[in-house]
Formats: C-alpha cells, sequence, structure tokens
C-alpha cells in the first residue's frame, strides 16, 4: 500500500521504519548517506503534520543496550538532514518513549533507541518477536516502511509491525524498488553488471539471476581470483575460494551457451603484503605465476589495462548496475580500479536521459563517497546492501511482502 498525499497523516501518530545503519570510526559517523536518504519521507511527513517517530537499528547488539550502538549520535544529524528538531527517547518501548510519543505535536519528531537492543526485535520466535511488535504498534497510529536496506530481515519493526497497523510504503522504499524492477524486468540493453567485493559466495544469487538479462558481466575484487583459479590461472595468495569454484565453472559455462559476457581482468595490481604501503607492481594475468622472486604476492585491485576495458563497457552501456569494489580502494595504492569504474558510471550522465546507472550497496556507496564522487553524479545509489542483491536474486523479502 502506498499513499500519494502525505496529509493522510496529518494530526496521526505515525512510526516510520528506517535504516539508519550508518558506518561509524569510534562515534564518528564516516558516511551520512543513509541518513540523508531517510530525511525526505520523514519531513514530508512532518511537514504535513504528522506526529513521527522514527525507529531503526544501528550495527548488531546482541539483543541488549550497548552504548557503541547508541542512535543518540544521530539524533542531530537527523535533525540537521530534515531541517527541524528530532527528540531522542534513550529507550524503544519503554517509559522514555512512550511519554515522549504521547507528547508528540502535530509537525514533531522522536527518533527511538536502536530497535536491536531488544531481544524482541531480531528474534527467530514468531512469539517474541510479535510481542515486541504490539509493544512499538501500541507508540502509533499508523507504519510506514521506509528502511529499504532492512526490508531482506524477518525483524518485528519490518515484518510483524505490519499486521498489527494501517501500513504503507514510504518514498524510499517505493524509489528504491522502483529502480530495483526496472534493472530487473526492462533493462535498457545494452545492460551491464559490475561486480566486485571480496566473496563470489555473496554474489552467486545475483550472476544466477542476471546472467541471462544482462549483457555484460564485469568482474573485479577478490572475487576474481575464484574466477582465475575456475579457468586453471595460478593466483598466488590471493583470496580464493575453492569450495564455488565449481560454480564459478558452471557460470563461465552458461557464459559461452549465451549467457551475458563475463569479462575478466587481464592485468592485477598485486602486492608483497596486505597493506596501505605495500611494495606493489602490475601483472598481466597470464604472468601471474612468475611475480616477483620467491614471493608470489597478493591482488589487490584490478590492473590500469582491466580498468580501462571496463571504463569502455561501462560508457557504452545504456544501463548498469555496480555493486562492489574493484580492490582494496582504502587503500590509495589499490584504488584505481575503483576510480575508473564509478568515473566510467558518471560518464553522460546528464546528457543521455535512458542512461539509468546504478551503485548498489553500502560498501559501494561509501567507496564513490570516500573517493570523492557525489550522489547526483550517479543515476542512484541504492541505500541497500543485502537488500538490493537479494532483490535482484529474485527473492521474496519479508519487509515488502509484509507490504503487500
Ligand atoms: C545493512 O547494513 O545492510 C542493513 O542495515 C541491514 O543490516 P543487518 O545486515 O545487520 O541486518
Amino acid at each position: 500500500r502506498t499513499y500519494d498525499d502525505p496529509q493522510i497523516f496529518s494530526h496521526r501518530t505515525v512510526l516510520v521504519r528506517s535504516d539508519l545503519n550508518v558506518p561509524m570510526d569510534e562515534g564518528t559517523i564516516t558516511d551520512r548517506g543513509r541518513i540523508l536518504a531517510s530525511a525526505g519521507t520523514i519531513k514530508s511527513l512532518a511537514e504535513a503534520g504528522a506526529r513521527v517517530i522514527v525507529m531503526s537499528h544501528l550495527g548488531r547488539p546482541k539483543g541488549a543496550p550497548d552504548p557503541q550502538f547508541s542512535l543518540h549520535p544521530l539524533a542531530p544529524e537527523l535533525a540537521e538532514a530534515i531541517g527541524r528538531d528530532v527528540v531522542f527517547a534513550a529507550d524503544t518501548v519503554g517509559d522514555e518513549a512512550t511519554t515522549k510519543a504521547a507528547a508528540l505535536g502535530d509537525g514533531e519528531v522522536l527518533l527511538l533507541e536502536n530497535l536491536r537492543f531488544n531481544s524482541g526485535e531480531t528474534s527467530k520466535d514468531d512469539g517474541e518477536r510479535g510481542a515486541f511488535a504490539k509493544q512499538l504498534a501500541a507508540l502509533a497510529d499508523d507504519f510506514v516502511s521506509d528502511g529499504f536496506g532492512v526490508v531482506h530481515r524477518k525483524q518485528a519493526s519490518v515484518y510483524d509491525i505490519a499486521d498489527l497497523l494501517p501500513h504503507y510504503a514510504g518514498s524510499l522504499v517505493r524509489a528504491e524498488v522502483e529502480v530495483s524492477d526496472r534493472l530487473l524486468n526492462s533493462p535498457q540493453a545494452p545492460f551491464t553488471v559490475v561486480l566486485g567485493g571480496s566473496k563470489v559466495s555473496d554474489k552467486l544469487g545475483v550472476i544466477d539471476n542476471l546472467i541471462d538479462r544482462a549483457d555484460n558481466l564485469l568482474i573485479g575484487g577478490g572475487m576474481v581470483f575464484t574466477f582465475l583459479a575456475a579457468l586453471g590461472h595460478d593466483i598466488g595468495s590471493s583470496l580464493v575460494e575453492k569450495d564455488r569454484i565449481g560454480d564459478v565453472k558452471g557460470y563461465l559455462k552458461r557464459a559461452e551457451g549465451g549467457g551475458a559476457n563475463i569479462v575478466l581482468p587481464t592485468d592485477i595490481v598485486m602486492a608483497a603484503s596486505f597493506a596501505a604501503d605495500a611494495e606493489n607492481w602490475v601483472r598481466p594475468v597470464a604472468e601471474l605465476e612468475s611475480t616477483q622472486a620467491g614471493a608470489q604476492g597478493l591482488g589487490l585491485d584490478i590492473g590500469p589495462e582491466s580498468a580501462k576495458a571496463y571504463a569502455e563497457v561501462i560508457a557504452d552501456s545504456t544501463t548498469v548496475f555496480w555493486n562492489g569494489p574493484m580492490g582494496v580502494f582504502e587503500f590509495p595504492a589499490f584504488a584505481a580500479g575503483t576510480k575508473a569504474v564509478a568515473e566510467a558510471l558518471t560518464n553522460k550522465q546528464d546528457t543521455d536521459s535512458s542512461r539509468l546507472t546504478v551503485v548498489g550497496g553500502g560498501d559501494s556507496a561509501a567507496a564513490v563517497r570516500t573517493l570523492g564522487f557525489s550522489d547526483d553524479e550517479f543515476g542512484h545509489i541504492s541505500t541497500g546492501g543485502g537488500a538490493s542483491l537479494e532483490y535482484l536474486e529474485g527473492k521474496t523479502l519479508p519487509g515488502l511482502e509484509a507490504l503487500a
């Protein structure tokens, strides 16, 4: 269920499930993307005169209060993003939250403490989850589901609560679903999928579901080495998932039989060790085994020739979905591949309206921002990590199912 006019929530108390799970480094937020993306719905509800209660998780606390995962530092950030005050409650369904929720006036916003401080949120037990959902539901008149990043979780504030209140998809969830649907069901050719990150096992479902829909599948990141191992290359001490080599061989075969054109790097930036200042050198893939005397090294980025080739394929594509960095972009010496891909995605963004470029996943979104790109240089930066991958795998997501 959706709403076209937020005025329907005027004078009503609305629980909004956002995904404010932002990366933190010693109490400091390192990427505000999810706060900014969540702000639109919260702001429009408050402007329409709703009494808004925002709820979210942060990190993975173990079902009990844990100060390092408090949402308290996010309250001023959210206030800045929505341009109005945000009251904070240091619990979710206790006295403080209940009192502050009841005291909300039209247009006021309350942020609850981390939902996962209550074991009912993530419980596998339907009864325990249901009981927590019931306590949350008692705070409000309506439920707006807007945490796209968490819709793949069957959790109290995402799934169970929809049974208990009139429920609606928020504008962020709607926008994310629309873009993901375009990728899955009506991508304009050429459609290129760029996958990186360290583990191929995280991407098997997406490869499986997109290999027959995409024209090109560009592979980068640590997962390259499982592909190279499947092709019989010597990969030195690079990361490999031996138990996935069989799956990868299957995909290479499907690609040959008419699936997407799977493109692997032709050169690799090798390093003597996993460190920012490690000695490094470029090796053609065909010569990986004959790296520096004695030390075989490990691959930490796609090489310059590959980066150029990937950028060309991306520039010539009308639809591009990218998930996962091409290398260890956190170390400047190994960031060039990821940078080249990001740059190619931003290409023609202003001049070609048929072009859709989507950056999916928390890591990739953080990568482009770390590398100095701004969100509006891309068609869409998804707030979903696991959620967008599972959507593109074709899975039914509990948080979306609950809204049907
Ligand atoms: C994410 O970061 O992908 C979402 O916030 C979900 O978090 P989770 O994987 O801890 O459920």
